[in-house]
Protein backbone atom coordinates (compact mmCIF):
# COMPACT_ATOMS: atom_id res chain seq x y z
CA UNK A 1 0.00 0.00 0.00
CA UNK A 2 1.58 3.82 -0.54
CA UNK A 3 0.28 6.75 1.56
CA UNK A 4 0.55 9.28 -0.95
CA UNK A 5 0.28 13.02 1.00
CA UNK A 6 1.01 16.30 -0.36
CA UNK A 7 4.73 16.00 -1.23
CA UNK A 8 5.70 12.57 0.42
CA UNK A 9 5.12 9.54 -0.49
CA UNK A 10 5.52 6.35 1.83
CA UNK A 11 6.27 3.54 0.23
CA UNK A 12 7.64 -0.41 0.63
CA UNK A 13 11.40 0.00 1.27
CA UNK A 14 12.81 -1.80 -1.76
CA UNK A 15 16.74 -3.52 -1.33
CA UNK A 16 17.07 -1.27 -4.37
CA UNK A 17 17.23 1.86 -1.39
CA UNK A 18 19.58 -0.25 1.08
CA UNK A 19 23.00 1.50 -0.33
CA UNK A 20 21.53 5.09 0.14
CA UNK A 21 20.23 3.80 3.32
CA UNK A 22 23.43 2.64 4.38
CA UNK A 23 24.64 6.14 3.37
CA UNK A 24 22.25 8.07 5.53
CA UNK A 25 22.86 5.90 8.81
CA UNK A 26 26.56 6.02 8.84
CA UNK A 27 26.11 10.36 9.07
CA UNK A 28 27.35 11.19 12.20
CA UNK A 29 24.25 14.27 11.94
CA UNK A 30 21.65 11.67 11.43
CA UNK A 31 22.79 9.09 13.80
CA UNK A 32 23.41 12.27 16.56
CA UNK A 33 20.51 11.44 18.55
CA UNK A 34 19.52 7.95 16.24
CA UNK A 35 19.62 4.79 15.95
CA UNK A 36 23.25 2.69 16.91
CA UNK A 37 26.48 4.76 16.60
CA UNK A 38 27.95 1.82 14.97
CA UNK A 39 29.37 1.15 11.64
CA UNK A 40 26.56 0.03 9.03
CA UNK A 41 27.53 -1.97 6.21
CA UNK A 42 25.58 -3.51 3.48
CA UNK A 43 25.28 -6.82 4.60
CA UNK A 44 24.40 -5.40 8.36
CA UNK A 45 21.30 -4.05 6.31
CA UNK A 46 20.47 -6.44 4.34
CA UNK A 47 20.19 -8.18 7.01
CA UNK A 48 17.62 -5.49 9.09
CA UNK A 49 15.60 -5.67 5.92
CA UNK A 50 15.18 -9.50 6.03
CA UNK A 51 14.33 -9.24 9.37
CA UNK A 52 11.96 -6.56 9.43
CA UNK A 53 10.37 -8.64 6.50
CA UNK A 54 9.53 -11.61 8.37
CA UNK A 55 8.79 -9.59 11.59
CA UNK A 56 4.61 -9.76 11.97
CA UNK A 57 5.21 -6.75 14.47
CA UNK A 58 6.89 -4.68 12.30
CA UNK A 59 5.52 -1.98 8.97
CA UNK A 60 7.94 -0.31 7.38
CA UNK A 61 7.67 2.40 4.71
CA UNK A 62 10.70 4.25 3.13
CA UNK A 63 10.08 7.77 2.45
CA UNK A 64 10.21 9.10 -0.90
CA UNK A 65 10.10 12.68 -2.43
CA UNK A 66 10.18 13.63 -5.77
CA UNK A 67 10.35 10.13 -6.94
CA UNK A 68 13.91 9.74 -4.46
CA UNK A 69 14.47 8.22 -1.55
CA UNK A 70 15.22 10.21 1.56
CA UNK A 71 14.62 8.30 4.61
CA UNK A 72 12.59 5.84 6.54
CA UNK A 73 9.78 5.67 8.72
CA UNK A 74 6.86 2.78 10.67
CA UNK A 75 5.75 1.44 13.67
CA UNK A 76 7.18 -1.78 15.63
CA UNK A 77 5.71 -3.46 18.51
CA UNK A 78 2.67 -3.92 17.21
CA UNK A 79 0.47 -5.32 19.63
CA UNK A 80 -3.45 -6.26 18.29
CA UNK A 81 -4.54 -7.01 21.79
CA UNK A 82 -3.52 -3.74 23.37
CA UNK A 83 -3.61 -1.89 19.91
CA UNK A 84 -0.50 -0.06 20.68
CA UNK A 85 2.75 0.39 18.70
CA UNK A 86 5.99 2.48 18.43
CA UNK A 87 6.67 5.09 15.66
CA UNK A 88 10.30 5.56 14.45
CA UNK A 89 11.62 8.21 11.39
CA UNK A 90 14.40 9.29 10.23
CA UNK A 91 15.19 11.41 7.00
CA UNK A 92 18.58 10.83 5.90
CA UNK A 93 18.83 13.40 3.77
CA UNK A 94 19.95 16.55 5.28
CA UNK A 95 19.51 19.05 2.68
CA UNK A 96 15.57 18.75 3.12
CA UNK A 97 14.93 18.91 6.69
CA UNK A 98 13.15 21.50 7.90
CA UNK A 99 11.34 21.62 4.83
CA UNK A 100 7.99 19.81 6.50
CA UNK A 101 8.90 16.32 5.00
CA UNK A 102 9.42 14.60 8.84
CA UNK A 103 6.10 16.26 9.91
CA UNK A 104 4.00 14.89 6.95
CA UNK A 105 6.00 11.44 6.73
CA UNK A 106 4.48 10.93 10.63
CA UNK A 107 1.08 11.84 9.85
CA UNK A 108 0.72 9.60 7.31
CA UNK A 109 2.15 6.99 9.55
CA UNK A 110 -0.42 7.98 12.37
CA UNK A 111 -3.04 8.01 10.31
CA UNK A 112 -2.59 4.57 8.88
CA UNK A 113 -2.15 3.39 12.61
CA UNK A 114 -5.19 4.25 13.58
CA UNK A 115 -7.41 3.86 10.33
CA UNK A 116 -6.03 0.81 9.42
CA UNK A 117 -4.40 -1.21 12.02
CA UNK A 118 -7.12 0.17 14.70
CA UNK A 119 -4.57 1.20 17.30
CA UNK A 120 -5.43 2.67 20.22
CA UNK A 121 -2.04 4.31 21.63
CA UNK A 122 0.97 5.11 19.42
CA UNK A 123 4.16 5.86 21.47
CA UNK A 124 7.47 7.39 20.71
CA UNK A 125 10.84 7.58 22.70
CA UNK A 126 13.12 10.48 21.91
CA UNK A 127 15.91 11.53 23.27
CA UNK A 128 15.97 14.95 25.56
CA UNK A 129 18.16 16.65 23.63
CA UNK A 130 16.51 16.02 19.98
CA UNK A 131 14.42 19.12 20.09
CA UNK A 132 14.30 19.32 16.30
CA UNK A 133 12.31 15.55 16.50
CA UNK A 134 10.17 16.60 19.73
CA UNK A 135 8.93 19.83 18.37
CA UNK A 136 7.88 17.78 15.11
CA UNK A 137 5.98 15.31 17.58
CA UNK A 138 4.40 17.95 19.80
CA UNK A 139 2.88 19.87 16.43
CA UNK A 140 1.26 16.35 15.66
CA UNK A 141 -0.21 16.14 19.08
CA UNK A 142 2.37 14.02 20.70
CA UNK A 143 1.68 14.46 24.55
CA UNK A 144 4.71 13.88 27.28
CA UNK A 145 4.37 11.24 29.20
CA UNK A 146 8.24 10.82 31.45
CA UNK A 147 11.33 11.41 31.38
CA UNK A 148 13.84 8.64 31.82
CA UNK A 149 16.80 9.64 33.57
CA UNK A 150 20.59 8.47 32.31
CA UNK A 151 19.05 5.58 29.97
CA UNK A 152 21.57 5.91 27.27
CA UNK A 153 25.53 6.70 26.81
CA UNK A 154 26.93 9.08 23.89
CA UNK A 155 29.25 11.57 22.90
CA UNK A 156 30.63 10.99 25.78
CA UNK A 157 27.88 11.21 28.40
CA UNK A 158 24.47 9.89 29.63
CA UNK A 159 21.48 11.09 27.72
CA UNK A 160 17.71 11.32 29.62
CA UNK A 161 14.98 9.88 27.02
CA UNK A 162 11.60 11.30 27.24
CA UNK A 163 8.56 9.05 26.19
CA UNK A 164 5.17 10.82 24.34
CA UNK A 165 2.53 9.37 22.54
CA UNK A 166 -1.02 10.33 21.08
CA UNK A 167 -4.74 8.58 21.65
CA UNK A 168 -6.87 7.43 18.81
CA UNK A 169 -9.28 9.93 20.19
CA UNK A 170 -6.66 12.59 20.71
CA UNK A 171 -5.83 12.17 16.82
CA UNK A 172 -9.04 12.01 15.37
CA UNK A 173 -10.18 15.20 17.45
CA UNK A 174 -7.47 17.23 15.87
CA UNK A 175 -8.15 15.30 12.07
CA UNK A 176 -12.00 16.87 13.08
CA UNK A 177 -10.77 19.93 13.85
CA UNK A 178 -8.36 20.43 10.79
CA UNK A 179 -11.27 19.45 8.38
CA UNK A 180 -13.58 22.31 9.83
CA UNK A 181 -10.96 24.65 9.89
C1 LIG B 1 13.71 14.66 13.27
C2 LIG B 1 13.47 14.62 11.77
C3 LIG B 1 12.70 13.37 11.38
C4 LIG B 1 12.63 15.85 11.38
O1 LIG B 1 12.42 15.83 9.98
P1 LIG B 1 12.23 17.20 9.18
O2 LIG B 1 11.87 16.83 7.78
O3 LIG B 1 13.40 18.08 9.38
O4 LIG B 1 10.96 17.78 9.96
P2 LIG B 1 9.99 19.00 9.53
O5 LIG B 1 10.66 19.82 8.49
O6 LIG B 1 8.67 18.43 9.24
O7 LIG B 1 9.86 19.78 10.91
C5 LIG B 1 10.97 20.28 11.58
C6 LIG B 1 10.46 21.28 12.60
O8 LIG B 1 11.46 21.43 13.62
C7 LIG B 1 11.80 22.80 13.74
N1 LIG B 1 13.21 22.81 14.14
C8 LIG B 1 14.30 22.73 13.38
N2 LIG B 1 15.41 22.71 14.15
C9 LIG B 1 14.98 22.78 15.44
C10 LIG B 1 15.63 22.80 16.68
N3 LIG B 1 16.95 22.72 16.78
N4 LIG B 1 14.84 22.86 17.81
C11 LIG B 1 13.50 22.92 17.73
N5 LIG B 1 12.83 22.90 16.56
C12 LIG B 1 13.57 22.84 15.43
C13 LIG B 1 11.53 23.38 12.36
O9 LIG B 1 11.34 24.77 12.43
C14 LIG B 1 10.24 22.65 12.00
O10 LIG B 1 9.16 23.18 12.69
P3 LIG B 1 7.99 24.05 11.95
O11 LIG B 1 7.41 23.14 10.92
O12 LIG B 1 7.04 24.38 13.06
O13 LIG B 1 8.71 25.23 11.38
C15 LIG B 1 14.82 14.70 10.99
O14 LIG B 1 15.50 15.86 11.37
C16 LIG B 1 15.70 13.49 11.21
O15 LIG B 1 15.53 12.47 10.60
N6 LIG B 1 16.71 13.60 12.13
C17 LIG B 1 17.68 12.52 12.35
C18 LIG B 1 17.05 11.25 12.89
C19 LIG B 1 16.19 11.50 14.12
O16 LIG B 1 16.57 12.23 15.02
N7 LIG B 1 15.01 10.86 14.13
C20 LIG B 1 14.09 10.95 15.25
C21 LIG B 1 14.51 10.06 16.35
S1 LIG B 1 13.36 10.08 17.72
Amino acid sequence: MILQGKRVRLRATERDDLPLAVQYLNDPEVLMWFGQPAPLGMDDEIAWYERMRQDDGVINFAIEVEGRYVGGCGLTGINHVHRRAEIGIFVGDKSIWGRGVGSEAMALVMGYGFDYLNLHRIFLRVFAENTRAIHVYESLGFQHEGRFRDTEWRHGRWHDMLYMSVLETEWRQRSAGKVAD
